[in-house]
């Protein structure tokens, strides 16, 4: 669902034009959609059904209280790689016993705070975190549940910096290794083995390597059950892309259908970890051009968000739509770089984009729920955007601008 509609010349976001945002929160500001949040959370519940399954947002696409807390009260779990993510999904009323906790450098605190939490799953990543996670739950008295995250070395097709499943990635145990590891988990006292997850990379546009990457993982599930080591969960890591320029992701159905296919009748319950799918088409970046610098070779539009507000752009060279949000019909289009206030050449937001522009106008950067605001920085000590959620004709505003006083409030002076 794309909740961003140009309505009697005015961009809106739901039933509310933009230009009413950027009047009362100012600008740069993050804007998302209550109902398309909800929307494309209801698209996994969907075909899901009353299968015995659960989508664990990955927190890490945007971990605002308030998107936590909208997913939580739709049933969600959470795929969280941090204690600031344990702490992020409680506070925001999430259930602990919904979280999986994922990345390849857990700390023993964060493993001790995730135990004390109570969490579902601990995604294991290497036979040394076996013993770190077995050591931390023996001085607890308490047994962590795992899964082994495996590499199935599979080609997902996407940037390299977001590929994940190959086995040059830092990621995950290697499939031929990982009937050795279940084996040294399940001998373990404070260990209980109870899943198999694999991530294998973000923004894919082809259902094809999911569903090899699941027969990989099933070939392993009947190793370990003749091996007496049976499995109670197989989690599909996230993945799913979306849509930023001309591309045609698959729906959740088509992504979903054969994967839950190839799952049926084996009586394992079915986690799922999507981040950018559930919110990044519900988010979009507001700001305000500043000035207009035309130049012999380039022209560049000055706007007042930056690299800091939005990385992915400079990061991985990604491609956000940038639409005027009140469109002049008076202005000749031209090519324009948007560039922000950051003094790096790598501070752009889109390059050679024909827009109709003056200075003072609005724009906003499209698909920017996911990876945006959670990416975001202080770089050039620039406070971090502010974040609204509109619901219908209302705007809550869920991250108010942070201050420049906040910005230094942890540092001190030396004598
Ligand atoms: N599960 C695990 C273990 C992950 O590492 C990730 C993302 C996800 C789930 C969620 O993946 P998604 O459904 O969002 O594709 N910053 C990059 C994306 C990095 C993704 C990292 N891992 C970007 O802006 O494109």
């Amino acid at each position: 669902m794309n909740p961003f509609t140009l309505t009697d010349g005015v961009l809106h976001v739901e039933n509310l034009p933009l230009t009413r945002i950027a009047e009362t929160f100012g600008t740069p500001c993050y804007v998302y959609s209550r109902a398309a949040l909800e929307s494309s959370f209801a698209d996994f519940q969907r075909e899901l059904g009353d299968l015995d399954a659960l989508v664990c947002y990955a927190v890490k696409a945007n971990g605002n209280l308030a998107i936590l807390n909208l997913f939580a009260r739709l049933g969600a779990g959470f795929d969280i790689v941090s204690g600031g993510e344990l702490q992020r999904v409680i506070a925001a009323g999430g259930d602990p016993r919904k979280i999986v906790f994922s990345g390849v450098g857990k700390t023993a605190a964060e493993m001790e705070m995730a135990l004390r939490a109570g969490i579902l799953c601990f995604n294991v990543e290497s036979a040394p975190e076996l013993e770190r996670l077995n050591e931390v739950a023996a001085r607890l008295g308490l047994v962590a549940p795992i899964s082994l995250r495996v590499n199935p070395d599979v080609d997902a097709k996407t940037h390299p910096y977001i590929s994940t499943g190959l086995k040059e990635n830092k990621f995950g145990v290697a499939h031929d290794e990982a009937p050795a590891v279940y084996r040294h988990a399940a001998a373990l006292p404070h260990l209980a083995v109870t899943g198999i997850d694999c991530h294998i990379g973000s923004q894919l546009l082809d259902p094809v390597p999911f569903a090899e990457a699941l027969d990989r993982l099933l070939t392993l599930v009947d190793a370990l059950a003749t091996d007496g080591i049976a499995l109670h969960h197989i989690d599909l890591g996230g993945g799913l892309g979306i849509r930023y320029n001309d591309e045609t992701p698959p729906s959740v159905a088509a992504y979903l259908r054969p994967l839950l296919a190839k799952l049926a009748g084996r009586g394992l319950k079915v986690l799922l970890e999507p981040g950018r799918r559930l919110v990044g088409e519900a988010g979009a970046l507001l700001t305000r051009v500043e000035y207009l610098k035309p130049g012999e070779v380039k022209n560049f539009a000055i706007v007042d968000a930056a690299m800091n507000d939005l990385a992915r752009p400079a990061l991985y060279d990604a491609w956000h739509d940038i639409v005027p949000v009140a469109p002049h019909s008076d202005v000749p289009a031209q090519a324009w770089d948007v560039v922000g206030p950051v003094c790096e050449s790598g501070d752009f937001l889109g390059r050679e984009r024909t827009l109709a522009l003056a200075q003072g106008d609005l724009l906003a950067l499209l698909s920017a729920g996911a990876y945006g605001m959670s990416m975001s920085s202080n770089y050039n000590s620039r406070p971090r955007a502010a974040e609204v959620i509109v619901d219908g004709t209302h705007a809550h505003l869920v991250r108010r601008r942070e201050t420049i006083a906040e910005l230094f409030a942890g540092e001190t002076l030396i004598g």
